[in-house]
C-alpha cells in the first residue's frame, strides 16, 4: 500500500500549503504582513502544477482498479473524477484573481475570496477521498493489485523527480515555500525569490 502512502502524504504537503496561503491572507488582511506576490504566485502554481497535474492522475489509477474490484462507492469514484476534471477551470478562477490583485492591490478581497473558495473546495475533496475512497481501496484492492500500483507509483515518483533536470522538483519548491511562508506555519516570512 505503498501509493495509498504517497496519496496521503501528498495530501498532508497539500493541505499545509492551503494552510498557510490561508494564514497570509489573513495576516494580510489584518496589515500585520506584506503581500509577497512572488510567494503567492509560487504557491498557486505548486497548486495548479502539483495538486492538480500530478496528484490527481495518480489517484485516477488507484480508482480504476477499484472499479475494478467492486460497484461499491461507484457515486463516490463519479463525483470525484468529476472534480479532477475541473481542475483547468478552478486554477483559472485562482490565476484569474491573483493577477487582478497583482494588477490592482485593491482586488485583494477578490484573491482572498477566490483562494477560500478553492481551499474549501479542496478540503473537501481530501475528506471525501480519505473518509469513503481509501477506505474501499484498502478493502477491495487485493495483494498483487498493490503490488502492481505501487510499482507503477514508484516509478512516476521516479519518472518525474526532478531530479534530472528535466521535470521540476516539486519537493525542492516545497521546501522554498515553506521556508518562505510566515511562522507559525512556515519558517519566514521571508521574499520569495524565482
Ligand atoms: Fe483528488
Ligand atoms: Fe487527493
Amino acid at each position: 500500500m505503498e501509493a495509498l502512502r504517497i496519496i496521503s502524504d501528498e495530501h498532508q504537503s497539500l493541505a499545509g500549503i492551503l494552510h498557510a496561503v490561508r494564514f497570509m491572507l489573513k495576516e494580510v488582511a489584518a496589515g500585520r504582513l506584506e503581500p509577497d506576490l512572488k510567494l503567492f504566485k509560487a504557491m498557486v502554481h505548486y497548486l495548479e502544477a502539483y495538486a492538480e497535474l500530478r496528484h490527481h492522475p495518480k489517484e485516477d489509477v488507484l480508482f480504476k482498479y477499484l472499479e475494478q474490484r467492486t460497484a461499491e462507492g461507484k457515486e463516490v469514484l463519479e463525483k470525484l473524477a468529476v472534480q479532477h476534471r475541473e481542475a483547468p477551470q478552478r486554477i483559472a478562477a485562482l490565476e484569474q484573481a491573483l493577477a487582478a490583485f497583482t494588477a490592482d492591490p485593491s482586488a485583494f478581497a477578490g484573491f482572498a475570496l477566490a483562494f477560500e473558495r478553492y481551499a474549501d473546495f479542496y478540503r473537501n475533496h481530501i475528506l471525501i477521498e480519505e473518509d469513503i475512497a481509501f477506505p474501499l481501496l484498502r478493502q477491495h484492492l487485493s495483494d498483487a493489485d498493490w503490488e502492481t500500483v505501487d510499482r507503477e507509483f514508484r516509478a512516476e515518483m521516479q519518472a518525474n523527480s526532478g531530479k534530472d533536470g528535466k521535470h521540476e522538483d516539486f519537493s525542492a519548491l516545497f521546501s522554498k515555500l515553506v521556508e518562505c511562508a510566515p511562522a507559525p506555519l512556515g519558517f519566514g516570512p521571508r521574499p520569495f525569490n524565482d
